[in-house]
């Protein structure tokens, strides 16, 4: 048999690019490649990017000019650009970086074996389409290897939505949501291979709409499906947007048991008038009366979520709004960005905010929100809460899994594997993790 072939795959952004990567080292495992975790041993290199915010094209031009002395030395090996920034700059990537063999945007990956042969004839390999067949059908068998308690599993790709600031719409597509048999076959599959805790991914997961056996299913439907596998324990969905959260799914949060008391709705800005120019279609009043009843189905939910600062013609007041809505909420977590421009999208045209007032709102708002997410951490102390163990900690003896608001829990000195799920007192609560014992 010949040695396999080495695969050095880099991740960037969100958790879908998670999902992809695990999907795209799958596909090429059948051409004979294992992963290896050293560029030094790869015979291919992929990047898969992220363009989402600040400079990511450039990003990648710097990290692939780190392989010339790679590919001197070994001419053989292949080097690739995947996902969003591979969607948003296609050839311009292999005109301006001429190591590039292969570039592959992230609806036409399941075509990576042909490219990846392409590339190995010495030829360029491009595809950036938006291809009609369902790429998630052409990789429809997953390996049936073990694996860790925690999966993602992506339901739902795309948005309509059209932010004024976002690349999504472009680099992602249109909204398509996958059929639920296929989902729930391949949660099945996760199942048996040791998965117990499975998040819902998709740009506007909770405008999930695929097909079922009657019709479209919503989300809800669809949670609720995956509440009868036999095994899952535990089911969580990102990242969703306000003006899908339907009636069914907050009744899921007060009624589902393996539906996590967490949820990520981002709104991006508290002042009505920024809303309106980033084409969200809600208000800050109308987003603040979601959460308390969301809040009345389930009292205990941590909720998280997205702001950009900064973003064209705020001003101070605007800004404030934003604090003020932050203030209500009380985020877990929550994730704050300054706003950058991203060509080709409507907000790019307009008026910038001076970029040290939009660092000084940044790191106002951010105080803010890290002040909270200690507060409701610290409150975790003396509590009992449910843990899903996931791997060793740094200590000896240590193990560390999450609990079902998604903080991180570090147990000594028990007896515990990674896949366990037990309840454990809360003793500390630290910087960044929570520390206890099981019960
Ligand atoms: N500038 C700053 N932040 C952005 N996001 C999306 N586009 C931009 C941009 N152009 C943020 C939003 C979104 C998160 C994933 O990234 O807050 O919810
Ligand atoms: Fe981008 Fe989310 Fe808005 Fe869609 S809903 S355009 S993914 S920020």
């Amino acid at each position: 048999m010949s040695e396999p072939k080495k695969l050095y795959i880099k991740t960037y952004g969100c958790q879908m690019n998670v999902y992809d990567s695990e999907r795209m080292s799958e596909a090429l495992g059948g051409q004979g490649y294992v992963e290896t975790q050293s560029p030094e041993d790869a015979d291919m290199i992929l990047l898969n990017t992220c363009h989402i915010r600040e400079k990511a094209a450039e990003k990648v031009y710097s990290e692939l000019g780190r392989f010339k002395g790679l590919k001197a030395e070994k001419p053989d090996l292949k080097i690739g650009v995947a996902g969003c920034v591979a969607q948003a700059e296609g050839e311009e990537i292999m005109r301006r970086q001429p190591l590039v063999d292969l570039v592959v945007g992230p609806q036409s990956y399941h075509r990576l074996p042909e490219l990846e042969a392409k590339a190995r004839a010495g030829e360029k390999a491009l595809d950036t389409e938006f291809p009609e067949e369902d790429k998630f059908e052409k990789l429809k068998n997953r390996p049936k290897a073990k694996r860790g308690p925690t999966a993602f599993l992506t339901v739902q790709e795309g948005c309509d939505k059209f932010c004024a600031f976002c690349v999504v719409p472009y680099t992602r597509g249109a909204e398509v949501s996958r059929p639920a048999d296929r989902i729930l076959r391949e949660a099945q599959e996760l199942v048996e291979r040791g998965v117990r805790e499975i998040t819902l991914l998709g740009q506007n997961v909770n405008a999930y709409h695929g097909a079922g056996p009657d019709g479209d299913m919503t989300l809800a439907g669809l949670i609720w499906e995956l509440n009868k596998i036999d095994g899952l324990e535990r089911i969580r969905f990102t990242t969703s947007h306000p003006n899908d959260m339907t009636d069914d799914l907050i009744e899921a949060h007060g009624t589902c048991e393996k539906l996590m008391p967490y949820l990520h709705l981002p709104v991006q800005s508290g002042s009505d008038r920024i809303l309106k120019r980033m084409n969200r279609s809600h208000t800050a009043e109308s987003y603040l009366r979601l959460i308390e009843r969301i809040r009345e189905a389930r009292p205990d939910i941590l909720m998280s979520g997205d702001f950009i600062v900064g973003f064209p013609e705020e001003t101070e007041e605007d800004f404030q709004a934003t604090l003020d809505l932050v203030e209500q909420v009380r985020y877990g977590y929550a994730y704050s960005f300054k706003y950058s421009t991203r060509p080709g999208t409507p907000a790019a045209e307009r008026p910038q905010v001076d970029p040290q007032e939009a660092d000084d709102r940044l790191q106002r708002l951010q105080a803010l929100i890290t002040r909270h997410q200690r507060e409701i951490q610290d409150a975790m102390v003396g509590r009992t809460v449910r843990v899903l163990f996931e791997k060793p900690g740094r200590l000896a003896g240590q193990m560390v899994g999450k609990s079902e608001y998604l903080h991180a829990v570090h147990v000594s000195g028990a007896d515990l594997s990674a896949g366990d799920l037990r309840n454990v007192r809360i003793t500390a609560s630290g910087a960044n993790s929570l520390a206890g014992e099981v019960l």
